[in-house]
């Protein structure tokens, strides 16, 4: 029997219908799987999975994160939580090596630009939400390629671009201190072509706040292409706004969307807890260059 599904938008996202103990089962991973890779964001009611069936789960779809994914300024290795349980809070009592990054989230972007490979997908469950806000908001960039005209389908492919912490962050934190800039700057920089060709064959935007310049392009030139993209890829049409139950489970495809979290309270306690999926494939061989620290700029 198929997989029971309802598409949550035109373009993005679908709710399956399963109960909790089939979908720990993995008897249906590879229909899931492929759901994910065709809709972006599948979306589970009710099934409130706790740490350790949160990594069951994971670890039927694909190779759960464990370790380190993050090193800072000052030599610390950040890990994934707890046995690949990252809990994501604001509050720095929950989480303080993570909180002072998060603020990133409320800005369009990928998981994982800087590395080699970026996280394949991410599954995501609230265990406190806001009473006001918090929204998760995501964008299909399979779609916003696939409707760009050929004429410049074929201009984007050419280009690379340079992907940076500090183009992530400071946009979110304009008012942040030196140190925290320079702990920003430490991050290592990654090239990835602007066009990532899938090796299903699909092909879809490597856009991200995290995308600093384009590589070659006038600085200018770089800017209002990045601006634009960014404005064409976010259109209503290839978007989903995911508002949170209690017991809900998300899981999104890092590799062909982008995703950011609407404002909320930051006294409210909001928090969830996150399972990452290591990625499969290199966005294409050539992303697998670090950008030399001779020529790095500022975003
Ligand atoms: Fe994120």
């Amino acid at each position: 029997m198929p997989l029971s599904c309802i598409d949550l938008s035109p373009r993005m996202g679908s709710e399956v219908k399963i109960t909790k103990s089939e979908l720990m089962s993995g008897r249906r991973a590879s229909e899931i799987r492929a759901l994910l890779d065709q809709r972006g964001i599948l979306l589970f009611r009710g099934l409130a999975p706790d740490d350790s069936e949160l990594r069951a789960i994971a670890r039927t779809l694909g190779d759960l994160r464990i370790g380190a994914a993050k090193r800072t300024a000052d030599g610390k290795t950040l890990t994934e939580g707890e046995e690949g349980i990252l809990k994501v809070s604001l509050d720095e009592t929950v989480n303080p090596e993570y909180a002072r990054f998060l603020i990133g989230n409320h800005l369009w972007h990928m998981d994982g630009t800087y590395e080699e490979i970026p996280p394949l997908a991410t599954l995501f469950t609230p265990f406190r939400l806001s009473k006001t806000g918090g929204d998760t908001m995501f964008a299909n960039t399979y779609a916003a390629f696939d409707d760009l005209p050929d004429g410049e389908k074929a201009e984007l492919e050419k280009l690379r671009v340079v992907h940076t912490m500090q183009a992530a962050l400071f946009p979110a934190k304009r008012d942040c201190t030196p140190e925290e800039f320079a702990v920003w700057y430490s991050y290592p920089q990654r090239l990835h072509p602007l066009v990532w060709h899938h090796r299903s064959g699909r092909k879809s935007l490597v856009l991200s706040t995290s995308g600093a310049y384009v590589e070659g392009m006038h600085p200018a030139e770089s800017h209002d292409l990045l601006q634009r993209l960014m404005a064409h890829a976010t259109q209503e049409k290839y978007t989903y706004r995911h508002k949170w139950r209690m017991g809900d489970l998300v899981i999104w495809d890092n590799t062909g969307a982008m995703h950011r979290v609407m404002p909320f309270d930051r006294e409210s306690g909001r928090e969830f807890h996150r399972a990452t999926l290591n990625g499969e494939e290199s966005v294409t061989a050539t992303s697998d260059r670090l950008v030399p620290a001779s020529i790095r700029v500022s975003a």
